[in-house]
């Protein structure tokens, strides 16, 4: 057993581990991860803490982590055997075929079948609750559970029906900005996935791949690796551009920024999609990001983007610690509202988290960030934890914690809460007749995690009327 399973075993809270053995916390983190080996010493100290016997402790650990990869955010997955859920309806002979590497739940997806012009044939994902939501919700393709470390790319290939498009989100962690273990950036290994991807594209040659990441990766190694991808797909005869999207120039209630890579090695003109909202927003992406960047810059003639209000003030009042599982009469509606709820009858994941007392009179105090509140009423935390969503701007980017109010910015507007996961779907452009499979965090997680469909679908469409330009020409 590895030093985290132990701890947890003993119900040994974290903290408590950390003060006796006198590890800082985010070393500790660091180690029950297996992002770092604790020294001989840490282990005899860790082992006399825990009551167990030093070498059964160090010969545990290590063989366990070994064992361990890491998976999204912050959670690890133990390496189990590949499997595959077969698709329930076959592939349509019209449609651009698509695989998805690194599916999560399929926002990505998502948004490319809700074209019409696409089919999802495949998609891939480590972790089982994942890949479970993708395959609800994309009845044409093969869920497979597996890593993609391991996975018989040909296999592969043939099970997503020799696809014209490979599309995928790495996950990111290793460079986003809010990641609190900045320093493991460089040899993280999830940062490793990016060139997994690229090269499926240089064995497989898809017509067209289309890779999303976290803004992060712009600076990453000082703009090395980008470039150094960039170069790569040039080499293999792909014509590749790159910007950074935010999703709210697309109808998406959310400021979310995103990079984006496009390639086709088909000569095809590409032109990004032209934003449909406007909203005034300070990029991450930086100066020499801002001065190349065209795509925003005629947009003030546009409607207004999304309000995070508008996206969700039809949904029902509810306290911390209640659930709400009709529409009941509601008291505002909008396009955004009716084009989420659809024909959907019966409400879902419409919960919100049990705040305890003292995070109860925080949130009764929290305003616009964290300095609305008393002084010595949160000890620690980013100037937008604890604090409400502004319900006349679109959300912040939405995290992967936003049912708990020390995350950013996710208090809602007028109740005493944090956003519902039905809340947090609403704000990514999830409708609510989208199924999601696993546990209420994970379920958190992966909306969390998601490429907003309409953004996602922003994109397939500007691939989609490249492929046609060209086919007139
Ligand atoms: C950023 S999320 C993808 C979100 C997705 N594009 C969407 O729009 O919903 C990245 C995904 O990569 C998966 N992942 C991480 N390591 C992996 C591995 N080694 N093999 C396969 N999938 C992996 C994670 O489980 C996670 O669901």
């Amino acid at each position: 057993m590895d030093i985290r399973s132990i701890r947890l075993e003993k119900k040994i809270k974290f903290s408590e581990l950390a003060d006796k053995v006198n590890i800082d916390h985010t070393e500790l983190r660091k180690i029950e991860r297996g992002f770092i080996e604790p020294t001989k010493e840490q282990f005899y100290t860790l082992s006399q803490a825990l009551k167990v016997d030093s070498a059964v402790l160090i010969s545990g650990h290590l063989n366990e982590i070994n064992k361990i990869i890491p998976g999204e955010g912050y959670t690890t997955c133990q390496c189990g055997e590949e499997r595959f859920l077969e698709r329930s309806s076959p592939i349509a002979p019209d449609k651009i075929k698509v695989l998805d590497l690194f599916c999560g739940c399929g926002g990505l997806s998502y948004g490319f079948e809700q074209t019409d012009k696409f089919q999802i044939t495949a998609g891939v994902d480590l972790l089982a609750d994942r890949v479970e939501s993708f395959h609800a919700n994309h009845n044409t393709a093969i869920g497979v559970i597996g890593n993609i470390h391991e996975i018989d790319k040909d296999h592969l290939w043939e099970l997503a029906g020799t696809p014209d498009i490979l599309i995928g989100g790495p996950p990111c962690q290793g460079f986003s900005s809010i990641r609190p273990f900045r320093q493991l950036s460089e040899n993280d290994k999830r940062n490793h996935l990016v060139e997994i991807y690229r090269d499926l594209v240089a064995e497989k040659r898809p017509r067209w791949f289309v890779m999303e990441n976290v803004v992060g990766l712009l600076t990453h190694n000082k703009g090395k690796l980008l470039e150094s991808l960039l170069d790569e797909y040039s080499s293999l005869g792909y014509s590749v551009s790159w910007t950074i999207l935010n999703a709210a120039n697309y109808g998406v209630p959310q400021n979310r920024e995103r990079l984006f890579i496009v390639g086709n090695n088909a000569n095809i003109r590409y032109s990004w999609p032209t934003p449909t909202h406007h909203a005034p927003h300070k990029s991450m992406g930086g100066k020499r990001f801002n001065r190349s960047n065209r795509l925003n810059l005629f947009s003030e003639n546009l409607p207004k983007a999304i309000t995070a209000y508008d996206a969700i003030c039809d949904l029902p009042e509810i306290e911390s610690g209640e659930t709400a599982d009709k529409y009941g009469t509601p008291k505002c509606t909008n396009e955004y509202t009716h084009k989420m709820r659809g024909k959907t009858n019966q409400l879902s994941l419409h919960s919100s988290t049990k705040h305890s007392e003292k995070m109860m009179d925080i949130i009764k105090h929290a305003g616009e960030n964290r300095n609305s509140l008393p002084k010595d009423m949160t000890s620690s935390g980013f100037s937008s934890c604890y604090s409400r969503i502004d319900p006349d701007k679109p959300s912040v980017t939405l995290t992967v914690n936003f049912v708990h109010p020390a995350s950013n910015k996710c208090i809602h507007p007028y109740q005493h809460r944090a956003l519902t996961p039905r809340e947090g779907a609403r704000i990514q452009s999830f409708p609510d007749n989208y199924t999601f499979s696993g546990s209420k965090t994970q379920i958190v997680k992966q909306i969390g995690n998601a490429v907003p469909p309409l953004l996602a679908k922003a994109v397939a469409l500007s691939i989609y009327e490249a492929e046609m330009q060209a086919q007139q020409i």
